[in-house]
């Protein structure tokens, strides 16, 4: 896979490669994790991280989804990605992101966040990103909220792991809203008059 890893201010966003399968399994084997995510298996085997890391070149490939390890001096800590979703009938892109529970609280999903967001819009080229979660994770709608990230409806989207529909709020992130919102993080004098 051509790319160039990501590097924030303490982690580096990569490709996933084969000998992240243990730290995956380890970390991704939680309910608190599985629970908020839409499409994540629990239990997480080690089946499933095969199958999710020999996925990886093919997703890469379609052009449609850039999953990526969220590491920590040179250790998957979580993941990160954005990606167009099948079942959405759209083709919105969605960012999405999971950390294992010992790196929560830390800003670690906020700061994976914001550079997936800015890849998105610098990289990619996209108009418009959108996200989601579901009403009983707080701390994802603080995350995204923070990466500038607006409401704007209620839906009900299936959950893997709980295997039932849960309510899910929407957001969404313009490209004029990013620029708008850069430019006054740039120019503190500007944000000041707006
Ligand atoms: C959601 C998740 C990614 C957050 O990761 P994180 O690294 O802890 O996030 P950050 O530290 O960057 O930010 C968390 C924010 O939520 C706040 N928060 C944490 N728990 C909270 C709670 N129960 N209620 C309200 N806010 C909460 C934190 O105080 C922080 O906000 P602040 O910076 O304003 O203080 C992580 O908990 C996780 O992986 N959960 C399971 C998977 C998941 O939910 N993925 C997202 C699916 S939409």
């Amino acid at each position: 896979m051509e790319f160039e890893p990501i590097a924030t201010e303490r982690l580096v966003l990569r490709p996933l490669e084969t000998r992240d399968r243990a730290r995956l399994v380890k970390l991704a084997n939680n309910w608190r994790v599985a629970k908020n995510l839409g499409t994540m298996p629990y239990p997480y085997t080690q089946a499933a991280a095969d199958e999710w890391l020999a996925k990886q070149v093919e997703l890469w490939k379609s052009g449609k989804s850039k999953p990526l390890a969220v590491t920590l001096s040179g250790e998957l800590i979580g993941g990160v990605g954005v990606g167009v979703r099948d079942d959405r009938g759209d083709d919105d892109w969605e960012l999405g992101y999971w950390l294992g529970e010992p790196y929560w609280n830390r800003g670690y999903a906020s700061e994976a966040a914001a550079a997936l967001r800015d890849f998105a819009f610098e990289a990619l080229k996209l108009e418009r990103i959108v996200a989601g979660h579901f009403t009983d994770n707080h701390a994802s709608g603080r995350v995204l909220t923070k990466t500038w990230f607006r409401y704007t409806s209620e839906v009900q989207r299936y959950c893997l792991a709980r295997g039932t529909n849960v309510r899910c709020l929407e957001m969404a992130l313009s490209r004029a809203r990013w620029l708008e919102i850069r430019a006054g993080a740039a120019n503190p004098k500007l944000a000041a008059c707006a």
